[in-house]
């Protein structure tokens, strides 16, 4: 038996959510074919796009996929090949892309014995591998699809957001590396009330403002006063690409993860493309390599 599947790339932190928020991105993302195989574990077979480890314990699609056969014992094994679109490191959930379709393609061979929450259990596993860090906010929504809160890790408890109809997100990849350890260890350990108490009320009202479909409240809501000002020193021109995006109309603005990639977020497909042109306008005056992405958010 064999699957082929889409593991979409997907968007953490979504400004005033570090570490718990995250969407999921429409047709950005990894193709994977995973099959079944007589002899028992995981083989990493073939490896497209980017170079990975094909060592099973070194690949967060092998990692995770072996802590889902080892809870599970099927008896037999499977082979992944790997089809790779997003460029690792670039902060729109690649790991995450890897360690969850692994673990999703086997359930649905395996007949789907476990749910969304469990898989993520698993993919975590792969996840861990390449950021050294616990954190499920690339991996739930590239699970359950949509906006998707973490409520919390252990145990682990998601929640499936509502995810408005018209909401499009537009995100720029500047060709330099942020590796996720390093963009965490620079960020302070204590907030200052007041900033906290900002921050929770723009989570608040962002999760209110995705409950009833309120754009405006949303545009309030999109806001970091807490882990953007650290990170954005990372990023070049991030002022600049900021202010042209919000000019042109976006509802809100961030960056992805923990970068290099910072997106977007619109209403409707003609926003996005507007707010593309400007973002790019800021980078095209430099002499940075960038890429931009437009999707559908859901
Ligand atoms: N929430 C994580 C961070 C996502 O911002 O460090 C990065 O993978």
């Amino acid at each position: 038996k064999e699957i082929r599947i889409f593991s979409p790339g997907t968007v953490s932190n979504v400004a005033c959510g570090f570490d718990v928020l995250g969407f999921c991105l429409d047709h950005i993302g990894d193709e994977m074919l995973v099959r079944t195989t007589p002899q028992q574990g995981i083989s990493i077979t073939k490896i497209e796009g980017y170079d990975l480890p094909y060592e099973t314990e070194k690949n967060v699609a092998g990692v995770s996929a072996l802590a889902l056969i080892e809870d599970f014992q099927p008896g037999f094994g499977f082979e992944i090949e790997i089809y790779k679109r997003i460029k690792p490191g670039s902060g729109i959930g690649s790991s995450a892309a890897s360690a969850a379709g692994s673990v999703f393609a086997i359930n649905e061979l395996l007949g789907k014995p476990y749910n969304k929450t469990q898989l993520t259990a698993f993919a975590m596993k792969g996840e861990a591998v390449s950021s050294q860090s616990e954190h499920a906010d690339n991996l739930a929504p590239a699970i359950f699809g949509g906006f998707v809160l973490v409520k919390s890790l252990n145990p682990l408890e998601i929640l499936n957001l509502p995810t408005p109809e018209e909401l499009y997100a537009v995100i720029i990849h500047p060709q330099i590396e942020i590796k996720t350890l390093e963009a965490r260890a620079i960020l302070p350990k204590d907030i200052p009330l007041q900033k906290a108490i900002t921050q929770w009320a723009n989570l608040g009202s962002l999760v209110h403002a995705l409950h009833s479909d309120d754009y405006s409240l949303l545009q309030r809501s999109l806001q970091d006063v807490v882990i953007e000002p650290y990170r954005s020193q990372l990023i070049p021109h991030f002022d600049e690409v900021k202010t042209a995006a919000l000019k042109q109309g976006a509802l809100g603005f961030g960056i992805s993860g923990s970068g290099p990639s910072i997106f977007a977020i619109t209403k409707g497909e003609d926003s996005a493309r507007s707010v593309e042109a400007a973002m790019r306008k800021v980078y095209e005056s430099s002499s940075l390599q960038f890429e931009t992405y437009l999707s559908k958010i859901n």
